[in-house]
């Protein structure tokens, strides 16, 4: 076993295996580096972990066989963490996702004044958050411009404390993402908006009930309304909401706080305000997404793979699609088998707003349609810029053309490693998957992508017969103002 001693100052490589010795006044802790992101950040560390260098080499050829445990939904944490801000008793989260964006989030609220704690041991997925001493209602650019998810907290916010600022997030790598639904939803229940600086603030004494009719459907919209609405005076009707699992996700934490909430997971949700919420206890649903993603990387390394504690039924659309494609799955209450042997056919595919296709899975299904018989187009609804994947499966192989919003995907061809590069979330599991069914060892590099929403991807994949490694280098310097560990 290798060791590593920090300077400070020098920029150290630190191969995985290696142990990061931690300052001896906080114990002199020995950490196992086996992936960067898993450091434990410490007030007055001498590190903080990024693993923005770290690449995956990936061996394909290997079927994945044996089970895999799918974690916690990270877009279902996300919200009900902000949901905390609603109230000054503790909320207790379990099932909570170790991935980047749950890190950022917990930056943010610390930022805010308030108290995260992480369990340990076997309540490692557990958070307990408390806002009792809120001081500073503000989400500063350099965390949102990691994380878009971040202006959840702009409704919470103005609900509980009359004042906030948020930094407005611009474009991002899947297209412009604008978040003027929320702010014209914050309008609508009375709070006064000034844009400036690159800033939205938004102020009321008392925000109050009104009526909302999106002009199109957004997931985080309709979560930060629905948190802003349950502490309005009055009722809140809203239109045209989003009806995805995890909106259903975080009305079960508000109601568990005392709120009124009718219709989530409906297009038209009720509102009745309340003067003050409560702390509660909640576990967050299953990650549809990282489950879809196994079942298809097990799909095409003709494997047998059986994913726990996830939710079928969340997984409809992607399932049936799959079936059309000749895919054989086995869904019970929690889990879902996928076996080996299928002659893959193509099938087109359009994302659509659940409980249609998920844009979030659109990336994945491309590497599949690259392997099934025929020509499958794929026509994305969701986000403008959500093809760049397609580049990168080129170079591996791949027989794509782009044109617009479409996808035209001619199959079967066989996937050649490559050197590949990730360039957003869903985008970078799509490289993972193709590097599995390639021949010889893919690199795929900037995986910090990838770390933003799969909890120890490698690892779970190892798990299951995969030959893929993290390799990375980590940049040490003095850490900012960490008050959690993470
Ligand atoms: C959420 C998910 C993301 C998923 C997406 C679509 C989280 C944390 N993220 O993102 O993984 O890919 O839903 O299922 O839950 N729009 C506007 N104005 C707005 C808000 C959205 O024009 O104020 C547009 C967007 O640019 C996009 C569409 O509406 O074209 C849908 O976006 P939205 O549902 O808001 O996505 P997110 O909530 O950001």
């Amino acid at each position: 076993m290798k060791f590593v001693r920090n300077d400070g100052s020098k920029k150290t490589v630190v191969p995985p295996g290696a142990e990061l010795v931690l300052p001896p006044e906080i114990g002199g802790l020995k950490k196992p580096v086996t992936r960067s992101r898993n450091l434990r950040i410490f007030p007055d560390s001498l590190f903080i972990s990024e693993s923005l260098m770290d690449k995956f080499v990936i061996r394909g050829g290997n079927p994945l066989v044996g089970n895999v445990r799918i974690s916690g939904a990270k877009n279902a944490a996300l919200p009900a963490m902000a949901a905390a801000i609603l109230t000054d008793e503790p909320v207790i989260l379990e099932n909570i996702p170790d991935v980047r964006d749950i890190q950022t989030e917990r930056k943010l609220l610390v930022s805010m004044g308030a108290e995260v704690e992480l369990g340990y041991g076997r309540a490692a997925h557990r958070t307990t958050i408390s806002c009792k001493n809120l001081v500073n209602p503000e989400a500063a650019y350099e965390l949102v411009k990691t994380m878009r998810a971040s202006t959840l907290v702009l409704g919470p916010l103005v609900a509980r404390m009359g004042r906030a600022r948020v930094s407005q997030p611009g474009g991002c790598a899947i297209g412009a993402r604008p978040i003027d639904l929320h702010v014209k939803g914050l309008e609508r229940l009375g709070a006064t908006i000034r844009q400036e600086h690159g800033y939205i603030e938004a102020t009321a004494d008392r925000l109050r009930g009104g009526h909302i009719i999106f002009d199109k459907i957004t997931v985080t919209g309709t979560e930060d309304l629905m948190m802003a609405a349950t502490l309005a005076q009055g009722e809140t009707i809203m239109e045209n909401c989003a009806r995805e699992p995890e909106v259903v996700d975080l009305a079960a934490l508000l109601t568990r706080m005392g709120a009124k909430i009718e219709g989530a997971g409906t297009s038209t949700v009720r509102i009745h305000g309340v003067e003050k919420l409560h702390g509660a206890r909640h576990r967050i649903i299953p990650d549809r997404i990282e489950a879809g993603t196994f079942v298809i990387a097990a799909v095409l390394t003709g494997g047998d793979l059986t994913l726990t504690n996830c939710e079928p039924t969340h997984l409809g659309a992607l399932i049936q699609k799959l079936e059309e494609c000749g895919v054989k799955i086995t869904a019970a209450a929690d889990s879902l088998r996928v076996t080996n042997g299928h002659q893959l056919i193509a099938a087109d595919v359009t994302t659509e707003e659940y409980p249609g296709f998920p844009t979030d899975m659109q990336a994945q299904y491309m590497v599949l349609a690259t392997q099934a018989q025929g020509t499958s187009i794929i026509t994305e609804n969701i986000f403008e810029n959500r093809f760049m994947h397609a580049q990168e499966l080129v170079r591996m192989g791949a027989n794509i053309k782009v044109e617009g919003r479409r996808a035209i995907v001619r199959g079967k061809t066989p996937l050649s490693a490559a050197a590949v590069q990730c360039s957003d979330l869903r985008a970078s599991a799509s490289l993972v998957i193709a590097a599995l069914v390639a021949d010889e060892e893919t690199i795929i590099d900037r995986v910090y992508h990838i770390d933003r929403g799969y909890e120890r991807i490698e690892e779970k994949l190892k798990g299951v017969g995969a030959q893929i490694r993290r390799i990375g280098e980590i940049l040490p310097r003095r850490a900012a103002a960490p008050s959690v560990v993470a």
